[in-house]
């Protein structure tokens, strides 16, 4: 699988050595005066690369030679004059680790408001260790910076790139219609605070395939607004889990709608696949949601329906979740949970889950038969199941 995600790569670098460009101009940042020694800013180098490329009536390719490249930060905007920009990436970009410089942003390497956007490998090594430890530390610290924020953008696939080391979530897909995300790998210490490997809110038909995530937090979190997303052939771990939610924080907010992971690996994880969503009234809503051929491995909550989010106790305690959860299924979900209650469904009393289908459950724990808790919690069970489906 890795090799299906590195194909277009592999073969876009042989058009390079072997026939030169495909299509439209190059603009490779070395050229425009970018040095690959990982110190000298070459922010400047691939700022004029993206001013030519979008300015270009033609599609046109950004091209990142081999080496380190230390950028300081990477505003890419559009609208661009053309729909076909395609950035190579051979080398590694590396954030400043002092974070003064970037931890005050929202996001290091941005693209923004652009039709028809291909990235091709690269590493983008975001430097955030300085900022855990100071997370770490209980001082008051930045919140810290995205790696890769792609927002308010249509027709983009991301090919062959890792994001290591992010202070903050890695890659936010914000906004966003259409956008292929295959063979990206991300990195991040088990322990780091707040460091999501692939966040997806607001966005149309997004499809995040033979993706691997260690993390700290959630390998991939939905948040509100998020419409036809499809994860096919994702390993997790170590990391929070699959997290839809957490949603219905606001009064009003969009629901997630066709949702769907199939063939995940999760291990040693802290969740599985879950839906969180905060103890207080809201509109928002999660349907039509499948998950399927999952393994777990040593995974502490792998099948979890949160309703009932409320950090620090603040501004919740007592409260329902007005999220309507419904519509949801696994099938054909085995491995060994590292908590006695494998299937855990606490759905909201005023909004109860509704259309939960359990279909093919194989789990255990400690080599027995786990539990399963329902709160509020209806549907139907098939097939071979363990634990028995709880479900009223
Ligand atoms: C990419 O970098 C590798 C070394 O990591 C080098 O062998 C290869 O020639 C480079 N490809 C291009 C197209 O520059
Ligand atoms: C990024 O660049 C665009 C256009 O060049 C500008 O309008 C915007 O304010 C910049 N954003 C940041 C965060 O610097
Ligand atoms: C991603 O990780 C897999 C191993 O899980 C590896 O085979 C693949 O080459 C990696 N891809 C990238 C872009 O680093
Ligand atoms: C998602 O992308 C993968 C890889 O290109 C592809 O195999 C799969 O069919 C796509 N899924 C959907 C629903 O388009
Ligand atoms: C659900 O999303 C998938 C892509 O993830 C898409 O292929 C399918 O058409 C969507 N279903 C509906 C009913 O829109
Ligand atoms: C899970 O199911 C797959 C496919 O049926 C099988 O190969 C694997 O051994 C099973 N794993 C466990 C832990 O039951």
């Amino acid at each position: 699988m890795p090799l299906v995600g590195n194909l277009p790569l592999l073969s876009l670098l042989f058009l390079f050595l072997n026939h030169g460009l495909a299509a439209g101009s190059t603009f490779n940042i070395v050229s425009l005066g970018a040095i690959a020694d990982g110190k000298t800013d070459a922010s400047h180098a691939f700022q004029e690369a993206w001013a030519n490329a979008c300015g270009s009536s033609e599609p046109a390719t950004i091209y990142v030679p081999n080496g380190a490249f230390y950028i300081q930060s990477g505003n890419f905007s559009g609208p661009c004059k053309n729909n076909a920009i395609t950035i190579v990436i051979n080398g590694t970009l590396i954030a400043s680790s002092n974070i003064q410089v970037l931890a005050q942003s929202q996001a290091w390497i941005a693209f923004r408001q652009i039709n028809g956007l291909s990235i091709y490998g690269g590493v983008i090594d975001g430097q955030g260790i300085g900022l855990w430890n100071c997370k770490h530390s209980g001082k008051s610290c930045p919140d810290g910076a995205t790696n890769l924020e792609i927002s308010h953008a249509q027709n983009v696939n991301v090919n062959g790139l890792s994001s290591i080391n992010s202070q903050m979530f890695n890659i936010v897909v914000y906004g966003c219609e259409n956008v292929q995300i295959q063979g990206v790998n991300v990195s991040s210490a088990g322990d780091s605070p707040n460091t999501d490997g692939i966040h997806v809110q607001q966005s149309l038909n997004v499809n995040i395939s033979s993706t691997s995530i260690g993390t700290g937090d959630d390998c991939i979190s939905i948040g509100p607004g998020t419409t036809n997303l499809w994860m096919e052939n994702i390993k997790c771990g170590p990391g929070h889990g699959i997290s839809i939610g957490s949603l219905g924080r606001q009064v009003e907010e969009a629901g997630v709608e066709n949702v769907t992971v199939t063939t995940a690996t999760f291990t040693g994880t802290q969740n599985g696949v879950r839906i969180k969503s905060w103890g207080r009234p809201s509109n928002a809503f999660a349907n039509k949601i499948l998950f399927q051929h999952i393994r777990f491995y040593n995974v502490n909550n792998p099948i979890l329906i949160d309703q009932n989010y409320c950090p620090n106790n603040q501004g919740c305690p007592g409260q329902a979740s007005g999220v309507k959860v419904s519509d949801v299924t696994y099938q054909d979900v085995n491995g060994t949970s590292a908590s006695e209650v494998a299937i855990n469904f606490d759905c909201s009393p005023t909004n109860p889950c509704t259309g939960i289908t359990l279909e093919d459950i194989q789990l255990t724990y400690n080599n027995q038969i786990p539990k399963a808790s329902c709160k509020n919690a209806r549907g139907t069970a098939s097939g071979p199941l363990q634990p028995r489906s709880c479900l009223a």
